[in-house]
């Protein structure tokens, strides 16, 4: 299969693009698109046949759920119950965004394999112009999981896309780099309170100002609430192992050195401040705990680390404010837990 790539931008007329798009998904197929997080890889939610291409194109393990992307707040009712007051408040404050919100599914709406093995459905509405006209277009929920290799890092740019699916899909829209960089918060509402599966773009500290106080899953992989069937799986993964460790100057020219000596070439993902003169690579993700930027910036770098030749990658941690709880948990998940000091 031929993968074409289109390019969607904001000014021109794109209507005849959309329609490629939308027929393909209209007749089963799936089409990579941007959210505002990372690009996501669309089928029509209604239809299994499509959903199935999703997990076959993705190598995804097929008991992991996806989440439904809708172009209107109102849609909710059609595919969830148990929408409560906060969850109105929520939806109020950050849709369209990067929040996803767990509720329990109307049976027989959306496809049996959008959520195996769950009674619940994740749902958001992105704010991004492309998959909100995209939406408008189809006039139907597409499921949607981050366009990547199952295992690598969620693509930020539609070029990421191809790499890891070229030849597996038809259509990618390519609406340049995506804003947030890392995927959107999961928040589980049928719990009381309602408990963070996943952290992302909007914080514990923005939903606690909406709705009070909520559950915040802890970021070791492997402790994480077993509810959110996808934090389960080794995620994000560079090919050379990656180490996270603190922002130490000293410390790491040090770590360096050793490594070095063992015969291993260095790679490291890093703030722009520090001053690393023995590193074989030096990836800069902005500067240092200015964690909007290094969100939008990481998976890009890790997918960098890639090209390089490097042994061994060691990122430098950030602070937790704000997006900060999603980029370490990140880090952490593409570092399996290991860490240097
Ligand atoms: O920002 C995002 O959320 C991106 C863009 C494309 O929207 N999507 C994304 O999808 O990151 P994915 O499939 O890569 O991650 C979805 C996560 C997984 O950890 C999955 O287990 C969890 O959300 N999830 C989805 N539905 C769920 C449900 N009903 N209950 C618990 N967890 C769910
Ligand atoms: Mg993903």
């Amino acid at each position: 299969m031929e993968t074409v790539l289109i390019l969607v931008d904001k000014i021109l007329d794109n209507k005849e693009k959309y329609k490629q798009a939308v027929d393909i998904l209209k007749n089963g197929g799936i089409v990579a698109f941007p959210t505002e997080t990372v690009y996501g890889l669309g089928a029509l939610a209604t239809d299994e046949r499509a959903v199935q291409e999703i997990f076959k194109a993705k190598g995804r393990p097929s008991d992991n759920p996806l989440i439904v992307h809708i172009g209107n707040k109102e849609d909710v009712s059609k595919y969830a119950t148990g929408v409560t007051e906060d969850a109105e408040k929520l939806m109020t404050a950050y849709w369209p965004g990067p929040l996803t919100l767990v509720f329990d599914k109307i049976p027989g709406v959306i496809a049996a394999n959008v959520t195996p093995g769950v009674e619940t459905v994740g749902i958001r509405m992105p704010d991004h112009p492309v998959a909100l006209e995209l939406l408008r277009a189809l006039d139907g929920p597409l499921a949607a999981p981050s366009a990547n290799r199952s295992g690598k890092p969620s693509p930020t740019e539609a070029a990421h896309v191809y790499e890891d699916l070229k030849g597996q899909i038809p259509l990618i829209l390519d609406g340049g780099q995506t804003g947030i960089g890392v995927e959107s918060t999961v928040l589980d509402m049928t719990t009381n309170p309602p408990s963070i599966l996943r952290p992302g773009g909007i914080t514990q500290e923005m939903i606690e100002e909406i709705i009070g106080t909520v559950q915040a899953g802890s970021q070791v992989p492997g402790d994480e609430a077993p509810r959110s069937p996808g934090m389960k799986y080794m995620h994000y993964a560079p090919k050379a192992p990656l180490f996270v460790i603190s922002p130490d100057e000293t410390t790491i020219r040090g770590t360096v050195k050793m490594l070095q000596m063992e015969g291993k070439r260095v790679a490291i993902i890093g703030p722009d401040d520090l001053n690393i003169p023995e590193a074989d690579w030096y990836l800069s993700v902005g500067p240092r705990n200015h964690n909007e930027v290094m969100a939008a910036r990481l998976y890009g770098a890790l997918r960098q680390c890639d090209m390089t030749e490097a042994d061994i990658i060691l990122a430098v941690e950030t602070d937790l404010t704000g997006v900060g709880t999603a980029v370490m948990n990140r880090l952490m998940k593409a570092a399996d837990g290991k860490r240097f000091i």
